[in-house]
């Protein structure tokens, strides 16, 4: 079978080596932004332009004879391929452009959970123009808001009063800023607690889960600094993670159940693809801060580093709409990723700095990003790198790994110790105790 991968990212170079250990021995291929050269070598064919080109990917899939198309990033989804390519009777992986929007407009995500009644929704209200913005953030209070821009921004389109806006004035500044390029914005009230990704595969009419993965969004250790693509995440043993309750789990997967239900409804399409939602648990129970139509990056890093099972059989069920819980088996152990990011990141990342990943001992761990291989030297382009996934019986083993090797990548380029880290998980735990107890 011939599959193409759309995305030259980490989470792609993932799919690509998990798809790469079936025993169906698939022929792969890419459609990428650049030459990554972790994907390169596994592929028979490799295009490099505008993934967000529908055009010219339909006619690669059909040049190469595409059997399957897994769709990576959220771009190319809200573009409408995943329409392009069904209608062009290649199977694909991805939901279509009005399923997407569940991701590429804010707005349309909670109109959807308001609509449908679905628990887990903050207070919010979306603005075209200034008309009423600051009497809505004094509703909310000085320290309480969030201030999102509507569309995709790749995670850095968020400010967080009391961390990254300090007044009312700045959060009015901060929408003005927004609707000056054309955006809707979208104010939220400001939840707190502890973040958790819960992704799912949906073949249109079942939806099995994956283990649950903590990102950590902020740049610096100790979560300060600018938010970011993400800059590592972990996962535990048991698929769960440890700051979590069994009812703050249940509640989440009841959340995306009903939330995906809802969205075919609206929408009258099939889901197949990856739905995912964003979670905080908070001390008034779980709420969702968004739902995502594709794999996380890093959280796709950390668990399909430990999907046992064949992951093209996957593919194949969720395009048949046979999938059971059966055929998706994670190996039982904890994971630890570390996203190893130009010096600047992400405000003013340096660029095209050479890299070196000669002294990484294991490296079918590690996933390389943002990177373009030009005469056999590997360059950091100026997003996140590289990321390592340690893999072990516990979350300090799996760190320990994942900070040595990640360590070991040479270049202008700097990481979060802390990440996954006995303090840090120590930390989580407490910071929801103490929540709790409130
Ligand atoms: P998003 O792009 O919506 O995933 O937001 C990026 C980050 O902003 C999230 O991972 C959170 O850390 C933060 N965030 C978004 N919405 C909220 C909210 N309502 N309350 C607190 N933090 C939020
Ligand atoms: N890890 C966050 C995201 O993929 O959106």
């Amino acid at each position: 079978m011939n599959i193409l991968v759309v995305g030259s990212g980490a989470r792609e170079h993932a799919i690509v080596m998990a798809l790469q250990r079936s025993p169906q021995q698939p022929h792969l291929f890419c459609c990428g932004t650049a030459i990554n050269p972790g994907i390169k070598h596994m592929t028979h064919n490799y295009w490099v332009g505008d993934i967000n080109d529908v055009d010219t990917i339909v006619k690669h899939a059909k040049d190469w004879q595409i059997g399957l198309v897994i769709i990576g990033p959220e771009a190319p989804l809200e573009k409408g391929l995943a329409d392009a390519l069904w209608r062009n009777a290649i199977p694909t992986i991805g939901p279509k452009r009005k399923l997407a929007q569940i991701e590429t407009s804010k707005t349309f995500g909670r109109d959807l959970m308001h609509k449908y009644n679905i628990p887990g929704l903050p207070r919010y209200r979306a603005f075209f123009d200034v008309l009423g913005i600051d009497t809505f953030l004094s509703e909310l209070g000085e320290n309480n808001f969030v201030i999102k821009a509507n569309g995709l921004m790749g995670g850095k389109g968020v400010k967080v009063a009391g961390d990254h806006l300090h007044s009312l004035a700045e959060g009015l500044a901060y929408c003005n800023e927004i609707l000056a390029q054309g955006q809707m914005v979208v104010i939220e009230e400001k939840l707190i607690g502890q973040e958790f990704s819960f992704m799912c595969f949906c073949d249109g009419e079942h939806i099995v889960p994956m283990p649950i993965v903590q990102d950590h969004k902020r740049a610096y250790v100790d979560d300060k600094g600018p938010n970011t693509g993400g800059m590592g995440s972990y996962t535990d043993v048991n698929h769960r993670l440890p700051f979590l309750e069994d009812k703050d789990v249940e509640s989440a997967w009841e959340i995306n159940q009903a939330a995906l239900k809802a969205l075919m409804t609206e929408v009258n399409e099939k889901y197949i693809g990856i739905f995912y939602g964003s979670f905080i648990a908070t001390k008034k129970g779980v709420y969702v801060i968004e739902f995502n139509a594709r794999f996380g990056d890093p959280e796709a890093l950390n668990v399909l580093t430990i999907l046992k099972s064949d992951f093209v059989a996957i593919c194949q069920a969720m395009i048949t709409s046979n999938l059971t819980i059966d055929q998706v088996v994670f190996a039982p152990q904890a994971t630890v990723c570390k996203y190893a990011v130009p010096k600047g990141y992400p405000e003013s990342p340096v660029k095209n700095t050479p890299i070196e990943i000669c002294a990484v001992k294991n490296k079918t761990r590690l996933y390389l990003s943002s990177v373009n291989a030009v005469d056999g030297k590997i360059y950091a382009t100026g997003a996140r790198t590289a990321a390592y996934v340690g893999v072990a019986d516990t979350i300090a083993a799996a760190e320990e790994i994942s900070e040595k090797e990640v360590s070991a990548i040479g270049g202008q380029l700097f990481h979060r110790e802390d990440i996954g880290t006995e303090r840090m998980i120590q930390k989580r735990i407490s910071d929801m105790r103490r929540l709790r107890e409130e």
